[in-house]
């Protein structure tokens, strides 16, 4: 009889997000009248740009007539787009090439994906807390021991707890990670990291031989200088750091899904094999690239009228986290995050659970937010919101909740 992949039984319950669109679910049907306001999941919700949308009406047009159609896209994506992604990366001062980007269907795919090119028994270092994906997908391979229930956490993991201590940047281990996850602007908590301290990170993971996996899905929403946009503005960077990007959050494309990752050439392991011929080969093996319509509007994302109108975007939902800070700080409450990210972090009042929390907002006042320990232990007494609402609901979320 065949069995099932025994390391997927270690998973603990549900996606987090499925589990609360799930319970949303249920008090929607018990409570068909309630007034909900979503602010759990960072989905975006303003459309799409002009001229994003003229170019992707452009390139379906251009799939309809013989001598412009495209099929199959390159495996690595096409050299329009990379080479506007490797531009905007000169104009960083970083040195990345062209055949090193590698675009993808988004960077929630690469960050669950990228984990298969390094060895089954890597050990991996997440801050706690995390987004989810880096977590379960690294349980899915293999690497997590058990989960040990009373401390909420796998055995073989390195957890690096972010707390209002250390001003939720992490401290290095105390044992030598081979895989080290982060992600600034950082999800959850809205927190960043300064380029001092990146560089930190980097020498540290040169010196020791570890990876940095660095999700900078959120660097659009970074409005302080010395706020690193990428790791790769660190020096020694390219022997040490993959990164990867989004389009999501930037240009609004959570539903149209585009991303990519960078694997310099130089990121080699300690028998001196690379990293990116290892990425290039699963990505040429799974994957046949993104849809030559949505990497054409992506590439619209770089150009100067592109630029203009994702700003007024990002702007907007920059709107909302200040109006999500700001009132939660006249109502008493303590908050984080929000200044270079679209997620604020705040404390849960009179000690309660996350989701003591979840169920006190969704009831009272109908208004979803995510549970910090959702992204794990030191997530506790913490809860997520979003600022990628509607500027109308995020003021009268905030007004409810003030009113509570
Ligand atoms: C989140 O809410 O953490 C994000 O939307 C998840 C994602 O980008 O996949």
């Amino acid at each position: 009889m065949f069995k099932a992949n025994q390391n997927y039984l270690r998973l603990q319950g549900s996606y987090l997000f499925s589990t609360i669109a799930k319970k949303v679910a249920a008090y929607t049907e018990a409570n068909p009248n309630a007034n909900i306001i979503r602010l759990g999941i960072g989905d975006v919700t303003q459309p799409l740009a002009p001229a994003i949308i003229d170019e992707l009406h452009k390139a379906v047009d251009e799939m309809g007539k013989k001598e412009t159609f495209h099929g199959y896209a390159p495996d690595l994506g096409y050299e329009f787009l990379r080479n506007a992604i490797a531009d905007e990366y000169k104009g960083r001062g970083c040195e990345i090439s062209t055949d090193e980007i590698f675009v993808s269907d988004g960077a929630k795919s690469d960050s669950g994906n990228i984990q298969e090119i390094f060895s089954e028994d890597a050990k991996v270092a997440v801050c706690d807390p995390v987004y989810p994906v880096y977590v379960d997908s690294n349980v899915m391979a293999g690497r997590s021991g058990e989960w040990i229930p009373s401390e909420q956490r796998y055995s073989n993991f390195i957890y690096m707890p972010c707390t209002e201590s250390n001003n939720f940047t992490p401290e290095f281990p105390k044992e030598n990670p081979d895989i080290i996850y982060l992600c600034y602007p950082n999800n959850p908590t809205g927190m960043t990291i300064s380029k001092a301290q990146l560089q930190e990170w980097v020498d540290y993971a040169n010196r020791i031989g570890a990876v940095i996996l660095y999700d900078a899905a959120y660097e659009a929403y970074i409005t302080e200088k010395d706020v690193p946009h990428s790791i790769y503005e660190c020096e020694g960077a390219r022997t040490c750091a993959i990164e990867i990007r989004s389009f999501s959050k930037n240009a609004g494309f959570t539903g149209v899904r585009l991303g990519f990752t960078v694997v310099p050439k130089d990121l080699r392991d300690a028998d001196g094999v690379s990293l990116h011929d290892l990425w290039a080969r699963r990505h040429g093996t799974k994957y046949n690239g993104a849809p030559y319509i949505i990497q054409k509007a992506g590439a619209v994302v770089f150009t100067p009228e592109g630029q203009k109108e994702i700003r007024e975007q990002v702007s907007y939902y920059q709107k909302n986290a200040r109006v999500i800070y700001d009132g939660l700080k006249d109502a008493g409450y303590t908050v984080y995050g929000g200044v270079n990210a679209p997620y604020i972090w705040l404390k849960t009042p009179d000690n309660m659970t996350s989701w003591e929390f979840f169920d006190h907002l969704l009831e009272d006042v109908h208004v979803v937010g995510t549970p910090g320990s959702g992204f794990g232990p030191s997530g506790e007494h913490f809860f997520r919101l979003t600022a990628f609402g509607t500027y109308e609901k995020t003021v009268e979320a905030i007004d409810r909740i003030k009113a509570m």
